[in-house]
């Protein structure tokens, strides 16, 4: 796979690190499937990617199987407790191991029975009397770094990446502490869309609540906007805001334990929630599909597994009509993009004083972390990687 040089600097041509001053990333990165190849390397398997509550592995031999964008792997916990992750392959001939998610003793390859103890070492392979030189050491599940943080599992397919503890630097203390009862909360229900448009105008519009009050009518009357706060640090930003002191049209607050509205952002596709009214925690995870899909997923937590009939008018707003009211936006945005008229890309509003809640600084710091992902990633490339395309323009094969 190819992408000019051109192409790239195009990326950062009309990009500031000052927002007033900055054009948005231009409409071919969300449009060409070959930038999706490129996040591929650059992003998804160079950062902390959201796999589950850690509730789903609490027993030694509980395990799950995930698609990393189009890499299959595994988490796991051992015998001993350690939880871990592995490619979710095997070193005779490539076929996965496992699916889906459940308990198990040993890794058996459904192919030819080669067996692998749960930390990954291989035990047993059939018919290996006549092979030389075959070490069992040789042959273990290749592991992939795992990290348990506030409760959720994360992997990095980046053997040298920095624990996600270090990476987000505050971000574990600001959550445990306007969710100090995270520890007893437990999954309880699951929103999955198919979206109509690239995973970065799904954080793009996760990222601001300018749109708030033009798109999100009921919304609205929830938020106290006048003390909403958007906050960018190293790989997260948060958006705080009180509940509105008047009565909402969004869903019924009575009792509500929870009186303000908490999201936070986890470079590079991760939302974390939590909302007015019971105790609740929130992931949301955006996953590229191709360069113009994108699957959202919402994993609702709760003090039991089966959410209350309040539990569950929030979960019907959040479904039926906040999350339908981003569809429609975004799925609109990506027809945009699909135009001439976008290619520059647009302008960062930036707001303060009573405003300030409507500020989109928190879209620009994210270009800023992709554009900086990407220059890293060209980086490592090396000189004989770049060659010169056809047309006579520079290239830089990926
Ligand atoms: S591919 Fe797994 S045992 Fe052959
Ligand atoms: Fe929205």
């Amino acid at each position: 796979m190819t992408i000019s040089i051109r192409e790239l600097q195009i990326l950062t041509e009309h990009f500031n690190s000052d927002p007033k001053c900055s054009y948005s990333l231009p409409s071919r990165a969300y449009i060409k499937p070959d930038f999706l190849d490129i996040e591929r390397e650059a992003i998804f398997y160079n950062s902390w990617q959201y796999v589950c509550h850690v509730e789903r592995l609490r027993h030694p031999g509980d395990y799950i199987a995930i698609d990393m964008q189009g890499r299959p792997i595994v988490a796991v916990r051992d015998r001993a407790g350690v939880l871990r992750a592995f490619y979710n392959v095997c070193r005779h001939r490539g076929h996965e191991l496992v699916k889906d998610q459940g308990n198990i003793k040993t890794f058996v390859c459904p192919y030819h029975a080669w067996g692998y103890n749960l930390d990954g070492t291989l035990h047993s392979a059939r018919h290996l009397k006549t092979i030389e030189n075959f070490h069992f050491d040789d042959f273990g599940m290749m592991p992939v770094q795992i990290e348990e943080f506030c409760n959720m599992v994360f992997v990095n397919l980046n053997p040298e990446a920095k624990p996600l503890s270090l990476q987000s630097g505050e971000l574990a203390r600001e959550i445990l502490q306007y969710a100090p009862d995270l520890e007893t909360l437990t999954h309880s229900y699951r929103l999955t869309y198919r979206v109509k448009g690239n995973w970065k105008i799904v954080v793009d519009n996760f990222l601001e609540c300018y749109h708030c009050a033009v798109a999100h009518k009921d919304l609205i009357t929830l938020l106290d906007m006048r003390n909403y706060q958007v906050t960018t640090y190293d790989i997260y930003s948060s958006q705080i805001g009180p509940v509105s002191m008047t009565s909402n049209s969004a869903y019924n607050v009575e009792g509500a334990s929870v009186q303000d509205h908490f999201l936070w952002w986890l470079w590079p596709n991760t939302g974390l929630l939590r909302y007015p009214g019971d105790p609740n925690w929130m992931v949301w995870h955006f996953i590229p599909v191709d360069a113009e899909t994108t699957i959202q997923t919402f994993d609702f937590f709760f003090q039991e597994s089966t959410p209350t009939d309040q539990q569950m008018e929030a979960i019907e707003y959040i479904d039926k009509v906040l999350q339908q009211e981003d569809i429609d936006i975004i799925e609109s945005v990506q027809r945009g993009m699909n135009t001439p008229a976008y290619e520059k890309g647009g302008r960062f509003v930036v707001c303060s004083g009573d405003e300030k809640g409507e500020t989109e600084h928190g879209v620009h710091h994210f270009h800023s972390l992709y554009l900086k992902a990407i220059d890293r990633y060209l980086q490592t490339r090396s000189l004989d990687q770049i060659e010169t395309a056809p047309s006579g323009n520079p290239q830089r094969t990926i």
